[in-house]
């Protein structure tokens, strides 16, 4: 399977309009982000909702001076400048506002201005149109199905949470204290993300984590239980602390037996098991014997779970 980031990159060099979608959380707006950084690009970001308006993208009159004025909106501004504009959370838009977008995204690539004279905008050619939104399930209140002439013009990438060697990464860049509570805390969203709880831990739930603990004067375990008991039921929030507590336990006493850094010896495990995952996985498609596919769903299931050392 080609990464989501490859295929993110290709799509913005051969100017084909994107979509992310995923759930909250998992790093849409802020892989956009990071990349019009590197690229050094200017990036609108449009928090889009029921009140965002075609005046407020397009532009309106407005009085300045005594004078009425024309002043551009931020659509209209970013086509004209050649920017990046990223449409956040696109399916909760109005409709009208979303006519608009569908005329941005085709060939032509151009608006018109009906409260100015009409004035064509086309987009200059580094101007790129990026939208993001969470999977309109009913899980997520106000998104709407976007209609199929506007998926038609982009290519939709679908946003899963990170690997936890990979989430083991990103948040070492949200901390100065790099020790094993990023391990506990991949290991926890891992347990919620595979065990099919209810609205899993996100990578912005354990950066709000690490905050409180780093900014906020909390221990580790204080800044999990307040995030915990703000998500979940009772019931849910007394297993998972749990679960998070004897991680941390385990993890405390790998440290004192080794000299390997806890945070690479997670990542190793991880890895491992998710080699032997896709193994399985590869296995099971192979597979036409039922007692057999039962047996490796099994496995399958056990390779959602911790590392073996840390049982
Ligand atoms: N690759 C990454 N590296 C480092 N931090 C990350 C990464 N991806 C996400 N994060 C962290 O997780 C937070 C949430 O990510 P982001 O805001 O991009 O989620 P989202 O998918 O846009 O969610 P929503 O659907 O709610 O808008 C970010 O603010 C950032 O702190
Ligand atoms: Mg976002």
């Amino acid at each position: 399977m080609i990464e989501q980031l490859t295929i993110i990159k290709s799509a913005i060099k051969a100017n084909v309009p994107l979509l992310l979608e995923g759930h909250t959380g998992t790093g849409k707006t802020f892989t956009i982000m990071k990349l019009a950084q590197e690229q050094n690009k200017t990036l609108h970001v449009i928090n889009v909702s029921g009140e965002l308006t075609v005046d407020s993208i397009l532009g309106q009159q407005t009085l300045l001076d005594g004078t009425i004025v024309w002043r551009d909106g931020v659509l209209t501004n970013a086509m004209k400048r050649g920017d990046w504009v990223l449409f956040d959370e696109m399916n909760t838009a109005l409709p009208e506002v979303l006519t608009i977008i569908n005329g941005v995204l085709d060939d032509t690539r151009s608006i018109t201005l009906p409260n100015a004279d009409n004035e064509r905008v086309e987009a200059n050619a580094s101007f790129r149109f990026i939208g993001t939104q969470n999977p309109s399930s009913g899980q997520y209140a106000g998104t709407g199905r976007l209609n199929d002439a506007l998926l038609n013009r982009m290519i939709r990438v679908t946003f899963d949470y990170m690997s936890p060697t990979d989430e083991i990464e990103a948040l070492k860049m949200h901390t100065k204290l790099k020790d094993k509570s990023i391990a506990g805390l991949v290991s926890l969203a891992h347990h919620t993300r595979t065990s099919s709880y209810d609205n899993p831990l996100s990578t912005r739930d354990l950066v709000k984590m690490l905050r409180l603990r780093e900014h906020g004067n909390m221990s580790i375990k204080d800044a999990t239980s307040l995030i915990l008991r703000d998500k979940y039921s009772n019931d849910v929030y007394d297993e998972l602390y749990n679960y998070f507590s004897e991680q941390m336990n385990a993890l405390e006493q790998y440290s004192e037996g080794t000299n390997e850094d806890p945070l690479e010896h997670i990542q190793k495990e991880f890895k491992k098991l998710n080699e032997l995952r896709q193994e399985l996985v590869l296995e099971r498609a192979n597979m036409k014997d039922q007692v057999k596919i039962e047996i490796l769903d099994e496995l399958l299931s056990q390779t959602g779970k911790k590392p073996e050392s840390f049982v």
